[in-house]
């Protein structure tokens, strides 16, 4: 039998618990009504539930589906959505310069959201490493780049008996290469299977990084996860990256590099890092260009495998151009016109940045495509809507790479071209674009001179429904190669 003093104190503990749950019940009624009736968003378009919460938006983003979801809301809202109580999603081609250009706003463009952690060390790391990846001081890098992508060629020629995965072959290759490049000493992920648990841990790593993100934006969450990111994250963060640190501790440890590679050229005292900062800095580097070049390369693959003329018509430039491996070089292969035009319609249906980097509005407010935006409102151009949108693009979701050639004006010369960014634009754009344009050409070129490809059933339909957290999470594209044969 419970005793009387007891049943008092349960039943006082039934009514506090009853208050505190309508206390909760009343702050989030209100909170919700404000949202949607009184915020100074509330005249945007979008469903009413978005604008009363952001569960809705962070169920996607935890689901990797968000990309899908903000395409849906943009081919019935239009090119602007509130996608949560303070959020704003663009696919309109005026916001770029507005959110990511300088304006007397905001110098270097919006600044990006605390959400995201300054990963890779801003304005100080561009400094040090920009100057260095650009086009013209890539060519003393040529023979380097090239000796990759050709050790990749030799490695898939040993590979045509079975239907090889080109998502694990190209980030193989790409790791090796900016991992001598940015860290002194290849990976040797070709000929060796020591990191390649690291690679395929990538994934989860990006998966992590993007839910705590979205996380962020809730106060209970924000709070238990700064215990849980304190605790165990900087663990995890320090054996992730410590993989690629040991290579820099390698390279340091080396008295004579020649000095021309691009670790010595940031580490000129001129450039004002400190060997702890590129420490820090370089492994994020390697990793910003690891996986973006690669999803960039199987996308493209995959399209050209998909769309039999498309493969035919490039292989034919190619081939008619480049007799041999020694012809091919990043300058030719920057003149050649249906090469260009297949790469930006990849960049165009499959971004490796698909979701964009989220900015906000500095304090003031400021003007966004024609239309007042209160300060503190997070605002993104989401890159594969916007890419993706019938407003920019005639026929938005074929791969048509005729699109960006002149002569097919007639057709496609009312698509607003400049809508695509895949690298962003403005001061704090990616410094990578040279460097991956380059890498990008020459992989396809080489790939497309030395084999023919056919895509394995096992992977069709392998661009739909991938899961996306900020990058696509690729399943393995299998594809069954042959070499060329001469002639
Ligand atoms: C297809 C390949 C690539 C794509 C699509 C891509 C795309 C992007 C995008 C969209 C951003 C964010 C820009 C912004 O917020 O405005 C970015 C930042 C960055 N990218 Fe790339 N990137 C690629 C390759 C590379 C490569 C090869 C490197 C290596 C040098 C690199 C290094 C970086 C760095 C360090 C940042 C951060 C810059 C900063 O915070 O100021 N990226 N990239």
């Amino acid at each position: 039998m419970i005793p009387a003093a007891l049943a008092v104190s349960t039943a006082v503990w039934r009514e506090l618990v009853i208050l505190f749950v309508a206390i909760q019940l009343t702050f989030l009624l209100s909170r919700t009504t404000c949202n949607v009736f009184f915020h100074p968003l509330r005249k945007y378009p979008g469903p009413w539930y978005f604008a009363a919460s952001r569960l809705p938006l962070t169920i996607a983003v935890l689901r990797g589906k968000a990309v899908y979801l903000r395409k849906a809301l943009y081919a019935k809202y239009g090119p602007v959505v509130r996608v949560a109580p303070g959020e704003l999603s663009y696919s309109d081609e005026r916001v770029w310069s507005g959110i990511c250009g300088s304006t007397p706003h905001s110098k270097r463009g919006m600044a990006r959201h605390d959400s995201l952690f300054d990963l890779v060390g801003g304005e100080m790391m561009r400094k040090a490493f920009a100057p260095a990846v650009t086009t013209k001081a890539l060519v003393p890098q040529q023979d380097l780049i090239v000796s990759h992508i050709d050790a990749l060629v030799h490695k898939l020629v040993t590979m045509t008996s079975q239907p090889v995965d080109m998502v694990d072959m190209l980030r193989f290759a790409a790791y090796n290469l900016f991992s001598e490049m940015f860290l002194g000493e290849s990976m040797g992920l070709l000929d060796d299977t020591k990191y390649v648990d690291w690679v395929h841990s990538f994934p989860g790593f990006a998966r992590a990084t993007t839910i705590v993100a979205e996380l962020q934006h809730y106060t209970i969450t924000r709070i238990l996860l700064r215990f849980v990111i304190q605790k165990f994250g900087k663990k995890h963060r320090e054996l992730f990256i410590g993989v690629t640190q040991e290579h820099f501790d390698r390279r340091l440890a080396k008295k004579n590099t020649g000095g021309s590679d691009i670790l010595a050229f940031a580490m000129d005292p001129k450039r004002q890092l400190t060997v702890g900062e590129l420490r820090e800095f370089a492994p994020f580097i390697m990793m910003a260009g690891g996986e973006t070049t690669p999803t960039l390369e199987t996308g493209l693959i995959y399209l050209l495998m998909t769309h039999i003329p498309a493969l035919e018509k490039l292989k034919a430039e190619i081939r008619g151009r480049f007799a041999s491996d020694e012809d091919i070089t990043m300058e030719a292969l920057a003149r050649l016109p249906y090469l260009n035009a297949c790469i930006d319609e990849a960049f165009r249906i499959h971004p490796p940045v698909a979701t964009g980097l989220g900015r906000v509005v500095p304090h003031g407010g400021a003007e966004v495509a024609g239309r007042w935006v209160p300060g503190g409102t997070i605002v993104t151009v989401v890159h594969h809507s916007t890419f993706h949108s019938g407003i920019n693009f005639h026929k938005p979701d074929a791969f048509i790479p005729e699109r960006w050639l002149p002569e097919n004006d007639h057709e496609f010369g009312n698509d607003i071209k400049s809508s695509l960014h895949p690298f962003s634009i403005g001061p704090q754009a990616c410094f990578g674009q040279d460097l991956a344009r380059q890498v990008i050409r020459l992989n396809i070129g080489k790939l497309l001179l030395h084999f023919e490809m056919k895509l394995d059933k096992a992977s069709e339909g392998w661009m739909e429904n991938q899961q996306c957290f900020v990058g696509w999470i690729q399943p393995p594209l299998m594809a069954e190669l042959s070499v060329t044969q001469k002639g």
